[in-house]
């Protein structure tokens, strides 16, 4: 009723002027490159105001062998400075060294970045009056605490000790920290949440130059014993471009494809940092295989040195390409990448059998165990990547291949039901190899939600409450990885109960993991999100041997940002940058969430509040665009009102009368861009 021309004239608002984003004091980028430690968090030996270093112009002097950790309060990024003043006895260094957990503080050196040993202490032979700083490639990625320390007998006077901060490095010094997306609701540990997940990501997207250069892959085994702190450098180019997003930030410093697919999403929500996303996607599509269509499991150096095939990471290479389109609404990069995604999905598609679903044949996963077969993961995704596939033929107008996908996704559907889908558990199996495992995988559970493989909406549901069923203390198992909590498979799990219709599982589950554990354990940096970590709440990441390894600030680990804002906040672009928008909220058990974002189409925002007859929703999208709004149905029935805000029509605005047990999701679609109060009121 709302799209004939005449009411889309009348309805069109003018666009509102971009200003900085609300809530800005949640946000922890540094507002100055230069960064300064704000606390000592411990000294060893003799220092005198070893405090002096937390404010300009103090002076800690080092007497002796003698070592002091700073604490920056967050993790951070960034080349290490420091000035000397007087300098008394010979030979004097001073040594730096960085852990992002303070559990990995060492008077050797720093975490680690091998799968076995400590990374060395940078060490600057000191006179006085000196001005030092580390090599770029001796950056640090992620830390949180700094070390000092001084290992000679006489004394150094430390002075002016900052980072320069190296994340992000595409933007200009005075725009640090302008996001373009914000979130706020009455939690605010979920609030927290939010920005640590943004500022996971910014810590993540680095100077494509300064990448891993892969030192010790494959020579560092578990057989090998490594006594002394090992050497590092960051000096490997990745991308193209500028700027480049990595999986982690202290390591891998690599491009995964897997990881981004948790990644993008909420970069988009919150920075709209979509010029990174796209050097390190390029970086993978132009790795694709020119004989079979495979695409890498990561990017350079990783590529070349382990040249691996992975089932599922080939296939999030195609959900990238498919959220930069989303996101930016950039059809021609679709098109320029469609053949591309076309040669790549015949590959995928060429290890389906006789029974319809996927034999993978490949071991190279999210470092989970069993990846082989029939296996469910593999088969949602895959089925996934079909739908997206089909979706997109339509955008760029090329139907050739829609028959025949549609065909394989159906048959993926039926045979994984029958032949995965266990009714006594309420979970699907990993796989068909006989005998038949007991196993049922996060990964694969959350992904059939995910990829709407489930063959009904009382199966999500009953999916989404046997995971929730099986959560320990510190999170969601992951039993494919071993005695595994993963904020990776995990992101994808909050979005499963969400489709499901369980909306206080993830709230539950974000405040969990994400908040009680990964923000406030003081084991962690307050700041960022962990790559992963042990079912019994150690930071032992089962894939790994060497726990100082574990990366603490890694993107596949912030899904709550997402999930926050398209959820809960209910705001979703379903098309082309939002020129196709849904509102749907689900507060789970929250009584007031707002977000906003902004994309190439414009500004989008939506405030969603318990009221004490039901539920209120304002909306606001850009002109020009169309969408729907939907909430949960009440139980017991009730009505919902929707009425455009400053127009001179009443064109946009309808009533739906919402019957007891409807259930699932009620609202309206065929929208107009722009501002809108939505009033429920239950029966
Ligand atoms: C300070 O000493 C403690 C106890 O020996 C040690 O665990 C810690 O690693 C030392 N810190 C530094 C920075 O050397
Ligand atoms: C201090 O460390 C430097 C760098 O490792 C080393 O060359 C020097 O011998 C050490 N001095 C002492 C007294 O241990
Ligand atoms: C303090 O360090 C910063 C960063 O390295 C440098 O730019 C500045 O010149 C130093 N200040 C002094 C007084 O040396
Ligand atoms: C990276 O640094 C290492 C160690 O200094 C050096 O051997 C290597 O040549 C550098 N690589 C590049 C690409 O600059
Ligand atoms: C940079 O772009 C060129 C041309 O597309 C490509 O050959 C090269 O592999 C790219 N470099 C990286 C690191 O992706
Ligand atoms: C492409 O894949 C084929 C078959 O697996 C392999 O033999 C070939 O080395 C690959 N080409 C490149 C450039 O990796
Ligand atoms: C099937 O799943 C189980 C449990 O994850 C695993 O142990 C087994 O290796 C898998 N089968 C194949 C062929 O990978
Ligand atoms: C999958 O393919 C492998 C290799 O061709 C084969 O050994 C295995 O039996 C197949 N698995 C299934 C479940 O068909
Ligand atoms: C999910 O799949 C079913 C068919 O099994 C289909 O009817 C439904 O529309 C799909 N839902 C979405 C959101 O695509
Ligand atoms: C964690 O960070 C928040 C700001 O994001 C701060 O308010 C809080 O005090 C910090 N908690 C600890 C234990 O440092």
């Amino acid at each position: 009723m709302c799209l004939e021309s005449s009411v889309l004239a009348l309805c069109a608002l003018s666009r509102v002027a971009a200003t900085s984003a609300p809530f800005s004091e949640y946000i922890l980028t540094p507002k100055s490159r230069t960064v300064v430690p704000v606390s000592v968090y411990n000294v060893n030996g003799t220092v005198n105001n070893a405090q002096g270093l937390t404010k300009a112009g103090g002076v800690a002097t080092y007497q002796g062998a003698s070592a002091v950790t700073y604490d920056f309060g967050k993790n951070v990024a960034g080349i290490v400075s420091f000035n000397t003043g007087s300098v008394s006895g010979s030979n004097e260094f001073i040594g730096i060294s960085f852990t992002e957990s303070s559990l990995w503080i060492n008077s050797n050196g720093c975490d680690a970045t091998a799968d076995s040993g400590i990374d060395e202490i940078l060490w600057f032979p000191v006179a006085a009056s000196g001005s030092y700083r580390a090599e770029k490639k001796h950056q640090r990625g992620g830390f949180r605490y700094l070390n000092v320390y001084h290992n000679t007998s006489g004394s150094v006077d430390v002075k002016n000790l900052s980072i320069y901060f190296t994340a992000m490095p595409q933007v200009a010094d005075d725009k640090l920290g302008s996001y373009s997306g914000y979130f706020n609701s009455d939690d605010t540990q979920l609030n927290r949440v939010w920005y640590a997940g943004a500022y996971t990501n910014e810590l993540c997207t680095i100077d494509p130059t300064a990448g891993n250069a892969l030192i010790y892959l494959g020579e560092i085994t578990s057989t090998m014993k490594v006594t002394d702190p090992l050497p590092w450098y960051l000096n490997y180019t990745i991308t193209n471009g500028t700027s480049a997003l990595v999986d982690g930030a202290k390591r891998d410093r690599l491009v995964w494809p897997g990881d981004m697919a948790i990644a993008v999403p909420s970069i988009a929500v919150s920075t709209y940092d979509m010029a990174s996303v796209r050097n390190s996607l390029d970086s993978l599509l132009t790795l694709q295989n020119k004989t079979t269509g495979a695409l890498p499991y990561a990017g350079v150096p990783f590529s070349e040195v382990l040249p691996i095939f992975s089932f599922t990471y080939h296939l999030y290479s195609l959900i990238g390409i498919n959220d930069y389109y989303l996101w930016t609404g950039d059809v021609q990069y679709l098109e320029e990448n469609w053949n591309t995604f076309k040669f790549a999905l015949s590959y995928s598609l060429s290890f389906v059998d006789e029974t319809g679903l996927a034999n993978v044949t490949s071991s190279a996963d999210w470092l989970r165990f069993g990846m082989g077969g029939h296996n469910i993961e593999a088969n949602a995704i895959l089925y996934y990547v079909l739908n997206l596939g089909i979706s997109l033929s339509g955008v760029v107008g090329d139907a050739t291949s829609e028959g025949p996908w549609q065909e394989y996704a159906g048959k993926i559907k039926a045979a994984a039901y029958a032949r995965l889908w266990d009714s006594s558990a309420n979970l699907y199996r990993d796989n068909d190899t006989l005998p038949l495992t007991p196993l049922h995988p996060q990964d694969g559970n959350a992904w059939a939600i995910v990829a709407n493989l489930t063959t009904s909406p009382a199966q999500a549901k009953s999916i989404s409450a046997a995971l929730a069923a099986r959560w320990g203390k510190y999170g969601a198992p992951a039993p494919e990885a071993g005695a595994t909590v993963s904020p990776f498979i995990s992101g994808f799990e909050l979005q499963a109960h969400y489709i499901a219709g369980n909306p206080s599982n993830a709230v539950k589950l974000m405040k969990l993991m994400w908040g009680d554990f990964m923000l406030d354990d003081p084991r962690m940096t307050n700041s960022t999100f962990i790559e992963g970590y042990s079912t019994n709440g150690d930071l032992h990441y089962a894939p790994y041997t060497n726990d100082p390894r574990v990366s603490h600030a890694h993107g596949w680990a912030t899904g709550p940002t997402n999930a926050l804002t398209a959820y809960t906040a209910g705001l979703q672009i379903a098309k082309e940058a939002g020129k196709v928008w849904k509102i749907s909220p689900s507060l789970g058990g929250l009584s007031k969430a707002q977000a906003g974002f902004q994309t190439a189409v414009g500004s989008f925002s939506s405030l969603v509040q318990e009221t004490t007859k039901g539920l209120s929703v304002k909306f606001s999208t850009p002109a020009g665009t169309t969408g729907a709004v939907s909430v949960e149905a009440p139980a017991d029935g009730g009505t919902m009102r929707i009425k455009s805000v400053g127009r001179k029509t009443k064109a946009c605005d309808t009533t739906v009368v919402i019957k007891k047990g409807t259930g699932g999701r009620v609202g309206v679609d065929g929208l107009a861009g722009g501002e809108y109060a939505v009033t429920v009121t239950y029966n």
